[in-house]
């Protein structure tokens, strides 16, 4: 696999990382950065690629951020804010419509509010590429922030289960539940993980058991059913998952399986924690029920890697997330620190 080349890589220092093209990127600790503006371009991380591939590809149009959001070339509600903000960068350099190019790229993914944030913060701004500049950077401090508050609630060599991928590559860098472990692993915790597959299109299985393994931290991938077993041989400490978009009620819209997830951990007497920046945090929407669910296509459903594995003509509903209830909530973790319901 390619990303052994920067596996060794000293954590903390940028360096030089070869893509497809030759293209460069930077790197925090053993990660790349999964969005960077290049002054007249956004580079991402392609996720759709990884674990096999390390490819970083170069957009240099509105339309093509649109389609990278919406193909998931870059997904999770921090990176898609950061790429939408520099979407909005890309039509101000290349003197187009910016509000026109915002209404685009907010109708991409409409449950992440992290993306309607940071496009309107853009927007607003004098200076659109300063802006979506200091929104990427804001966001690596945040998640930074976000471990050191978090690390606390993970006691010395707790279990972990997490859901989705919620790690340097659904942000800019270093990640939100995961850099709640990541923070807890550099505090010396020895936290362990079991990693959640994520069907259907297997966030867990392809992105989070690659960010563990090349940050060190020591990890087990289970298929999604498997959680209720590990809860009930009390192989599970502690729940920390991200969030795509917390209501004013505190109800947390995140990947497809949280919800049952909480319920499981509450029924077993179990932790569930939520990590997410401010931005995630949206003040406008009242509760869980008025959060927008966006539904993909069934073909994510009927196939698997690309493998048909469904009978040709068989219905598939693909939600791509649910809702967990405040009530089904242990904390939030944000940068401003730990917050109950
Ligand atoms: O469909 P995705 O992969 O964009 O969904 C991502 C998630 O659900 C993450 O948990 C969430 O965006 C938080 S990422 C820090």
């Amino acid at each position: 696999m390619e990303h052994h080349g920067y596996l060794g890589l000293t954590v903390g220092a940028p360096t030089a990382l070869t893509g497809d093209g030759g293209a460069t990127g930077t790197v925090v600790g053993p990660l790349p950065l999964s969005v960077e503006w290049l002054g007249d371009r956004v580079r991402l991380l392609d996720q759709r690629r990884l674990p096999g591939e390390l490819v970083l590809v170069e957009l240099g149009t509105v339309d093509e951020v649109c389609r990278a959001i919406a193909e998931l070339t870059v997904r999770g509600a921090p990176a898609i804010g950061a790429t939408g903000a520099f979407g909005v960068a890309l039509a101000a350099v290349r003197g187009e419509d910016t509000h026109d190019a915002g209404r685009r790229l907010k109708a991409t993914r409409p449950t992440a509010v992290n993306l309607a944030w940071a496009v309107d913060r853009a927007l607003a701004a004098a200076d659109p590429v300063a802006e979506a500049v200091a929104i990427a950077a804001e966001d690596v401090a945040a998640n930074r922030a976000i471990g050191r508050h978090g690390l606390g609630l993970v006691p010395e060599g707790a279990k972990v289960l997490t859901h989705c991928n919620a790690g340097g590559l659904a942000t800019v860098g270093y990640g939100t539940a995961v850099g709640v472990i990541r923070a807890a692993h550099e505090a010396r915790r020895r936290p362990t993980v079991w990693v959640d597959e994520t069907r259907p299109v297997l966030q867990g299985a392809r992105l989070t058991a690659w960010e563990l393994q090349a940050l060190g931290i020591p990890a087990t991938l289970v298929p999604d059913v498997m959680a209720a077993s590990l809860m009930q041989s009390g192989d599970v400490d502690l729940v920390v998952v991200g969030a795509d978009r917390i209501a004013a009620n505190g109800d947390v819209a995140n990947k497809i399986g949280t919800y049952g997830l909480a319920v499981l951990a509450r029924f077993h007497g179990i932790p569930f924690y939520v990590a997410a920046p401010r931005s995630t945090f949206d003040p406008a929407t009242p509760d869980g029920a008025s959060i927008e669910i966006e539904r993909r296509s069934p073909d994510e459903v009927t196939s698997l890697a690309g493998v048909r594995i469904a009978p040709e003509g068989m219905a598939a509903e693909n939600r791509a997330f649910d809702v967990t209830p405040a009530a089904l909530v242990t904390a939030y973790v944000s940068e401003d620190g730990i917050s109950r319901p």
